[in-house]
């Protein structure tokens, strides 16, 4: 996670970001701090990177890098605004010690855009990153990629409209489908892809236009607690059907830079 010191929304790179709304940066710092202090109270650990000034979206973190078994796919973003995001973040895992780190050809915003199941990778493309950064993805990894249409430009992130509840190591309830357990809003894919996730996920949590619109996908899963926004209230009971712990929270601010609970949040795997 990254503190948002340097915060802003100086520019407008998705439809949620408006220059001329102004951004309590105390509160979304307090916002940020509470979101933290969350994981940290559910025993996960957390590392943070130093803000940078002339970086405000460096808070959206999950965007730096995506990490599956200890390997270090970095990012390649798309707008200039952020293109120097990508280096502190692939320095950070170099200090720490991960040997194997790659900074790759094509644009890819980490996880935005990667989201991670027991044995697949499913990929968003459409708005941000490349359809060439998915074999690119498959590659490093060796995990088979499903790319995924997104069509809707408020949804112009995977993580904007999709979430890996269960990454089918460990479910709540073995309710999930052979590899695991997601939730998603179909309006933000395109007709095929809808088709593909249905074939993949028939049993997934399927969220209403207003809990997408509140950012509720924009959440963070340890298999048990799901971290959300918490405007997002179709989603809560859904949630409990399903044996997690919905858990809510108010990441107001950081939603006028386009991003909420998952954004924030890059997971460290293996
Ligand atoms: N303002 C940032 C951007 O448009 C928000 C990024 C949100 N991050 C995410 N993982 N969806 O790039």
């Amino acid at each position: 996670m990254c503190p948002p010191a340097h915060f802003r929304v100086t520019y407008s790179i998705n439809p949620w970001m408006d220059p001329a709304k102004p951004v309590d940066i105390p509160l979304a710092l307090a916002q940020w701090e509470d979101l933290r202090d969350r994981y940290l109270a559910l025993g996960h650990t957390v590392e943070e990177l130093e803000p940078r000034p002339g970086l405000p979206d460096m808070v959206f973190a999950a965007n730096g890098a995506t990490v599956v078994d200890g390997r270090v796919l970095g990012a390649r973003f798309a707008h200039p605004e952020r293109a120097a995001e990508a280096a502190v973040h692939a320095a950070w895992f170099r200090e720490q010690g991960y040997a194997d780190v790659l900074e790759p050809e094509h644009i890819n915003e980490g996880e935005g855009d990667f989201a991670v199941t027991a044995s697949w990778l499913l990929a968003g493309r459409g708005f941000r990153s490349s359809p060439l950064s998915h074999p690119e993805a498959q590659e490093f990894f060796g995990r088979p990629v499903i790319g995924l249409d997104l069509v809707d430009p408020r949804y112009y992130h995977l993580d904007t409209a999709l979430c890996v509840l269960d990454d089918g190591t460990g479910g709540t309830d073995g309710s999930g489908g052979s590899d695991g357990e997601i939730m998603y809003y179909p309006g933000a894919f395109s007709a095929g892809s809808r088709e593909v996730l249905r074939r993949l996920f028939p049993d997934a949590l399927i969220a209403s236009e207003e809990d997408a619109a509140a950012l509720g996908l924009n959440a963070v899963s340890d298999g048990r607690h799901v971290v959300l926004p918490q405007a997002a209230v179709g989603l809560f009971e859904p949630l409990r059907a399903r044996g997690y712990e919905p858990i809510g929270m108010d990441l107001g601010e950081l939603l006028k830079g386009g991003g909420s609970v998952k954004c924030c949040t890059q997971e460290l795997r293996g």
